[in-house]
């Protein structure tokens, strides 16, 4: 009896894995960074509309991982309750939708953010 149960959450964590390793690893610097530049920097740095709203500075990892004034804005490892993927995904309210009146980012621009929460938002 026990050992089924071991057997089975070993067999249940070989699955995860090899789920999770299907997915290419994201890099923060290769993949997130030039994703952010091109469409959030322009207002996530010091003197910029987004930053003086909401204290959101998007200028480096840290600075992103801090998130708004109001806390943080990533989740590691949870993609929808990130508040970052709420809202280039539309699911938060309308008049914050990011980039800020703008048009949505490409689908495959946001699945890379949310691969790279999902794989722990780290500084890689
Ligand atoms: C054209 C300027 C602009 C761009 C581009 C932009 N933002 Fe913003 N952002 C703002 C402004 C302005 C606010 C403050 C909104 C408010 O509070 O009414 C804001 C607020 C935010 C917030 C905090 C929302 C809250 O109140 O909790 C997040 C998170 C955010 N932006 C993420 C992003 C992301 C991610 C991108 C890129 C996909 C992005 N922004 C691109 C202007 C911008």
């Amino acid at each position: 009896m026990k050992t089924g149960i071991l057997r089975g959450g070993a067999l249940f964590a070989v699955t995860f894995v090899l789920a999770a390793c299907g997915q290419r690893e994201v890099s923060y610097k290769a993949d997130v960074q030039p994703i952010l530049k091109q469409y959030c920097l322009e207002c996530h740095v010091e003197g910029g509309d987004g930053y003086t709203k909401s204290g959101l500075l998007m200028t480096s990892h840290e600075s992103l991982m801090k998130g708004t004034k109001f806390g943080s804005i990533i989740k590691p490892g949870d993609s929808l309750s990130s508040v970052l993927i709420m809202l280039v995904e539309g699911r938060a309210d309308p008049s914050i939708k990011m980039p800020h009146g703008k048009a949505s980012m490409p689908q495959d621009k946001i699945e890379v953010l949310k691969q790279w929460v999902v794989q722990g938002a780290r500084n890689n």
